[in-house]
């Protein structure tokens, strides 16, 4: 026993060392604490209006990083196959059209999808530097080790924080060029406003000839849209609820999950799926890192996300009015997804 148990330590120390070399991840925002003076701020702004709000990334804590990963298992939820198929499909196109770049993801999560193109730049023999971004630092950490140790050549440089923080903070290039890209239709959780806000910082930070890839979620009938959010077993429900466990430990307030029930309906009016977490009961929640207490009453909810679904073409002219110009779109057969691929 014990010499199986050196046998093994002494395969996985140059493994290790070697991970450790291609390996560097930088905590823009701390993992755990409250950590600047506006870090909360939009808790209060969302909590002290008429309809509750709150921010979309407050699912992201170890816990809602793991919820998600089941959501894109789950039957209902047609996105992450559906991109997923389409990368398959594309992905050595992609590379072909960008050759050797940078490849930046904001939003990583697990990197699942993003082995397909970096499986697609490895074939064409391209070097792969992935710098992966992402609020929830957990699931960061644990994808880029797993990464390393199936892409012998990958290097990583990993940036916690938010979408804002990694694009003002980006490492200069290696490569001569960058491509950002954003999947998973996480771009559907910004408001118009935002996005006009977030397109134009990306088209702030990159350089002329860079590229910019996005998956974006399309429009379709409303029973498969309410399906993918409202599942049998009951995940995504745990998952917009984690969100109160999330707050509870960041921010020490005491939400009972148990006074709260999820929803998601789909406004035709606007194309957006809501989620909401309507409170069952009236009652105070105390946010003690935030000097905030918020009153709830029976029925008030808290819509905790919203998930635009597009429109390919006007996607297409809006990047191009954003100084991103349209280069190239793909498709799955049913057109419930979209992948665009822009160049500064
Ligand atoms: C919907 S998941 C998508 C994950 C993966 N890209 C995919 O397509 O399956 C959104 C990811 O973005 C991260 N995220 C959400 N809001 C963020 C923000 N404001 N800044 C940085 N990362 C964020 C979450 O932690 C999560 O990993």
């Amino acid at each position: 026993m014990v010499s199986e148990l050196s046998i093994n330590r002494k395969q996985e120390c140059p493994n290790i060392k070697d991970i450790k070399e291609r390996l560097e991840i930088n905590y823009l925002s701390k993992p755990n604490l409250v950590n600047s003076s506006d870090d909360g701020q939009d808790i209060i702004q969302g909590l002290t209006q008429p309809q509750k709000t709150l921010p979309a990334r407050y699912f992201y804590d170890a816990k809602g990083s793991q919820l998600f990963e089941k959501i894109c298992e789950l039957p209902e939820y047609y996105p992450t196959r559906t991109e997923a198929d389409i990368l398959e499909q594309y992905a050595t196109e992609i590379a072909n059209t960008t050759a050797p770049c940078d490849l930046v993801e904001l939003g990583s999560g697990s990197s699942t999808k993003t082995r397909l193109l970096l499986d697609a730049y490895q074939n064409s023999r391209y070097p792969t530097h992935y710098i992966p971004i992402d609020v929830s630092g957990s699931i960061l950490e644990a994808s880029a080790e797993q990464l390393l140790q199936d892409y012998e050549s990958l290097k990583i440089r990993g940036q916690v924080g938010t979408y804002q923080q990694a694009l003002n903070n980006l490492p200069p290039s290696i490569l001569s060029r960058r491509m950002v890209f954003f999947l998973g239709s996480s771009l559907g959780n910004f408001t118009p406003q935002e996005c006009d806000r977030f397109f134009a910082q990306i088209a702030k930070v990159l350089n002329p000839g860079d590229y910019f890839l996005l998956g974006i979620d399309l429009q379709k009938p409303v029973d498969i849209l309410e399906a993918a959010y409202n599942d049998a077993q009951g995940i995504t429900a745990a998952f917009n609820l984690n969100m109160l466990s999330h707050l509870n430990w960041r921010f020490g307030s005491n939400f009972n999950l148990e006074l709260f029930k999820h929803q998601a309906i789909y406004n035709i009016s606007k194309h957006q799926i809501e989620m909401h977490l309507h409170c069952q009961e009236n009652h105070a929640i105390d946010f003690k890192n935030l000097d905030l207490t918020v009153d709830f009453k029976l029925g008030t909810s808290i819509r905790t996300e919203i998930s635009r679904k597009f429109n390919l073409e006007h996607m297409q002219q809006y990047l191009t009015t954003m100084g991103l110009k349209h280069i190239k779109s793909w498709s799955d057969q049913k057109k419930w997804f979209g992948i665009v691929l822009c160049q500064v």
